[in-house]
């Protein structure tokens, strides 16, 4: 792989930084100074240093978000900001797509790949890994709403499949689905004549939302994490 493609590919230089960097002398391919951008490394062997630090190869690239309110769940929203704008520039150009869609005011745990077949799995509606929301509702939620909800409710165009459904209080609680259609647990929560205030994702299959990341800030998933969700596919 060209050097420039190495750098653009992880998301840490643009091809034009890349060709400046090495100019400089900035990188180094298994100790020796490489000062044209266009050379070839073995992207699987060879030790890659930018200012003496070594740069991890990452064949795709995964991306733990919290979602802030007002962020489409999109890679292109002519009318919106997508929660691409809130990655840097690097990684805003290297094919990364939200897996799984979060409305435009549903807060929390996003992750982004730009592993195609993956992120395509993950967004398909019948892929059935477990996602965790934490609700809060309009009025109180009665025992007998919480197992009519557990129970799965008639939304018109589809019947919601068995869930679960653990109250914290009588107008807040967490939501785990298998599934993940449009607006779906508003719907729900709307077919026990109710409403929800405030939603937001907190775990996605094994993954859960880091509490160290502040709504808009993201981080690379880390191994396990990466080989968790990579087995989905
Ligand atoms: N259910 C909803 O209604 N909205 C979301 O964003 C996710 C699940």
């Amino acid at each position: 792989m060209r050097l420039d493609k190495y750098f653009t590919s992880v998301g840490l230089l643009s091809r034009k930084e890349c060709a400046q960097a090495a100019k400089k002398g900035r990188i180094a391919v298994n100790g020796s100074i490489v000062k044209d951008a266009s050379s070839h490394i073995n992207e699987d062997e060879d030790t890659v240093t930018l200012d003496g630090c070594a740069v991890q190869y990452r064949k795709f690239t995964y991306i733990m978000l919290n979602k802030p309110a007002g962020y489409v769940s999109a890679t292109e929203a002519p009318d919106d900001v997508t929660v691409l704008t809130l990655l840097p520039p690097e990684l805003q150009k290297i094919g990364l797509f939200p897996c799984g869609r979060l409305d435009k005011n549903t807060l929390g745990l996003m992750i982004l790949t730009n592993n195609g077949p993956l992120a395509h799995r993950l967004l398909a509606p019948k892929t059935h890994c477990e996602k965790v929301y934490r609700f809060e509702s309009r009025f109180p939620l009665s025992e007998e709403d919480r197992l009519t909800l557990e129970g799965g409710v008639d939304l018109g165009d589809f019947t919601s499949a068995p869930c679960k459904v653990t109250l914290h209080s009588p107008q807040s609680g967490e939501i785990t689905l298998t599934e993940g259609k449009y607006h779906q647990i508003k719907r729900m929560l709307e077919a026990v004549h109710n409403k929800v205030t405030a939603l937001e994702r907190i775990r996605f299959a094994d993954i859960a939302l880091d509490p160290a990341l502040e709504r808009g800030q993201w981080r690379h998933l880390g191994e396990e994490e990466q080989k968790s969700i990579e087995k989905l596919l």
